[in-house]
């Protein structure tokens, strides 16, 4: 199979095309814009397989699109490119209109064009795999607002979406312009909504990194609000897997829910990685004797979702997925990848791993 992954330098991309290079026979397009998220320095374990190919586009381009579906005929799509954090669509939701929208947009017209004129075999055969999150849910009651012995919900593949923020919103319009694909014109498409992935090659902004490079660092840790927020927490090597299953072996219109069965409250998160910092670093920044001492509690996030749930029993009854890691197992190994991996993280903190393709410095 030839697979076009877009959005394979970010955080997820990278890890579903480091997979496929190295645990199938398939070909791999990785179209990227490389923005600020895209960093091919997560690839360099893969970037001179036969097997791979780069082109660096935006999604939004159609010409561009078009030209790479004609040059590289891929058999499926698997996309992922988006503006992805939440706090950045708060303060400028403009991007993420124009990629999440008008780039899915983009890029479900140029497969139907593409998919239209295959012979039947390919037609039948070809995927578009719409890799989602579960924010396009909202959110769902928390522990503390419920009967102590309530059963708690959890997201299902027909739970009514309901978006908090330009990010999840922005989402939620790209995942029905892939129905409606489906529904009017037959384009064979598949969606995934996901949990919270964490992992190796995770962009500094987001909370685990975050924490964990601020610690080495001997900076504060920064914790929204009460921190009492809870996420469900998946290994990104797991999400790479369930991914490839879904789109070599999904039937046509199908949606999968993807989830690490890891309910944590973000304080807990924030805690659980001090303790194993605690017991790897002997000697400790600042004075401190504990990295929990770095703990600060800021302003909460304006719509900050309270708790995400999933129920990911239909991909594991239907394809046989479920994820290997559990919560302990993958955060410790998160934690060593970022102390033994400092040379990529610090190229993403000082810039340079973005200077460099820019020409700006040798
Ligand atoms: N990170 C999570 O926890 C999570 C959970 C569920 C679903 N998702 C979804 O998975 C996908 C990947 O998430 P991620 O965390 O890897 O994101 P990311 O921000 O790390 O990477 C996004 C990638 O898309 C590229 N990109 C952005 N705009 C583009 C454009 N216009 N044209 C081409 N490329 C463009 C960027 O350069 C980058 O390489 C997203 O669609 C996201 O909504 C993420």
């Amino acid at each position: 199979m030839k697979i076009l992954v877009t959005g394979g330098a970010g955080f997820i991309g990278s890890a579903v095309v480091r997979y496929i290079i190295n645990n199938t026979k398939d070909f791999v397009v990785n179209v990227d814009k490389l923005t600020y998220a895209g960093n091919l320095e997560s690839l360099k374990s893969i970037e001179h397989s036969e097997r791979y190919a780069f082109v660096q586009a935006d999604i939004c381009d159609a010409n561009e699109m078009t030209r790479i579906f004609a040059e590289h005929r891929p058999d499926a799509i698997m996309h992922l490119a988006a503006e992805s954090h939440v706090d950045r669509s708060i303060t400028g939701s403009a991007s993420f209109i124009e990629t999440n929208i008008i780039g899915t947009y983009v890029l479900l017209e140029t497969s139907r064009k593409y998919w239209s004129a295959l012979d039947e075999n390919h037609k039948q055969a070809f995927r578009f795999h719409h890799i989602s999150t579960d924010e396009v849910y909202g959110d769902l009651p928390h522990p503390d607002e419920v009967p102590a012995d309530t059963e708690l919900p959890l997201f299902h593949e027909n739970t009514a979406y309901a978006p908090s923020s330009p990010y999840s919103s922005s989402k939620a319009s790209s995942d029905h312009l892939v129905r409606a694909w489906r529904r009017t014109y037959g384009l064979p498409t598949v969606i995934t909504n996901c949990s919270n992935n964490y992992g190796p090659y995770h962009f500094p902004e987001k909370l685990i990194p975050l924490i964990i490079l601020n610690a080495l660092e001997g900076k504060p840790l920064p914790v929204y609000g009460n921190g009492e927020q809870i996420r469900d927490w998946l290994f990104v090597d797991d999400h790479a897997k369930a991914l490839y299953k879904v789109v070599t072996e999904s039937s046509v219109g199908e949606t999968y829910n993807i989830g690490g069965h890891n309910e944590r409250k973000n304080i807990d998160v924030v805690k659980t990685i001090c303790l194993i910092l605690d017991e790897i670093i002997e000697e400790k920044p600042n004075n401190i004797n504990s990295f929990a001492q770095l703990i600060t509690y800021v302003d909460d996030r304006p719509g900050h979702d309270r708790r995400y749930a999933i129920d990911a029993s239909k991909i594991k009854n239907e394809l046989g997925w479920l994820p290997q890691e559990t919560f302990e197992s993958g955060i410790k190994k998160t934690v060593s990848w970022y102390i033994n991996n400092r040379e990529w993280w610090q190229r993403v903190i000082d810039g340079s791993y973005a200077r460099e393709r820019l020409g700006l410095i040798k």
